[in-house]
């Protein structure tokens, strides 16, 4: 995989089409690599979000609708934000008053974030999901991730999910959405969907599922996509 980002570095600004025909060339490689690829693509989009291919105008809807339906209080409550991007998550978070933590291996996207949301009482921070810093480990009541897992390809997908559970207190939410693969076998990504028994891993650490919704969307390549809410043991 290294090899497949050397060559695209100068001319890093890749459109959508690029991102989802990125293929297993990337899939036997290490989580390092990554660094070298979303980083320049934040900084080269230069503020312009058209340019970051999975940019949203707002917060995900999986988030706010959460929120909104289950009448969610943060006050009083950490979350933290995996891959936060442009911050548009983070930000929802915050506003229904937890105090977040929002990280992102590229410094060029928590920069952006911090300079869109100026006045945000959101710690936007650089941290690689693979090497989080040890004070952050079972530190959070809330933990989300929106596309970071399913970004990362399937060959770190056992540490990735090890790493965010690691993440949530006792008796804390881990919150994902994702899109979902039916099989368990090899997937051709960017992006590379979650399957059953990847998911399931998060049970392994104890996490239960309460909450499982799968929306379908006919339309799209990744026609299945899955909110679930875990929660911890005390
Ligand atoms: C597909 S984007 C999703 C961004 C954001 N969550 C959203 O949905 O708009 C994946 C994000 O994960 C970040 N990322 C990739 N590898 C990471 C790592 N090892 N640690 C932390 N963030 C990472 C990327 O920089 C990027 O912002």
């Amino acid at each position: 995989m290294a090899a497949f980002f050397k060559g695209r570095r100068i001319d890093l600004i890749i459109s959508l089409k690029d991102f989802c025909e990125m293929s297993d060339e990337m899939s036997d490689e290490t989580s390092e690599s990554y660094y070298d690829w979303f980083e320049p693509l934040y900084a080269q989009a230069n503020g312009d979000a058209t340019q970051v291919p999975w940019s949203l105008p707002t917060a995900t809807a999986y988030l706010t609708h959460w929120l909104s339906k289950n009448k969610v209080q943060g006050a009083g409550r950490s979350a933290v934000v995996v891959g936060c991007g442009l911050g548009d998550d983070a930000e929802a978070l915050a506003a229904a008053g937890f105090v977040v933590t929002a990280f992102d291996v590229s410094p060029s996207a928590v920069a952006w974030a911090q300079e869109r949301f100026p006045k945000s009482s959101v710690n936007y921070t650089v941290a690689d999901v693979f090497q989080l810093p040890d004070d952050w480990l079972a530190a959070f009541d809330l933990v989300f991730d929106f596309r970071t897992i399913q970004a990362l390809p399937l060959s770190v997908r056992t540490d990735v999910i090890t790493q965010i559970a690691s993440l949530v207190k006792p008796g804390g939410i881990v919150l994902i959405a994702t899109y979902a693969r039916e099989s368990e076998g090899a997937f051709e990504g960017p992006p590379w969907p979650l399957s059953a028994q990847e998911l399931a891993q998060f049970e392994s650490y104890g996490l239960v599922a309460v909450v499982k919704e799968t929306l379908h969307n006919a339309e799209s390549r990744f026609a299945d996509r899955i909110l679930i809410q875990y929660q911890a043991p005390l």
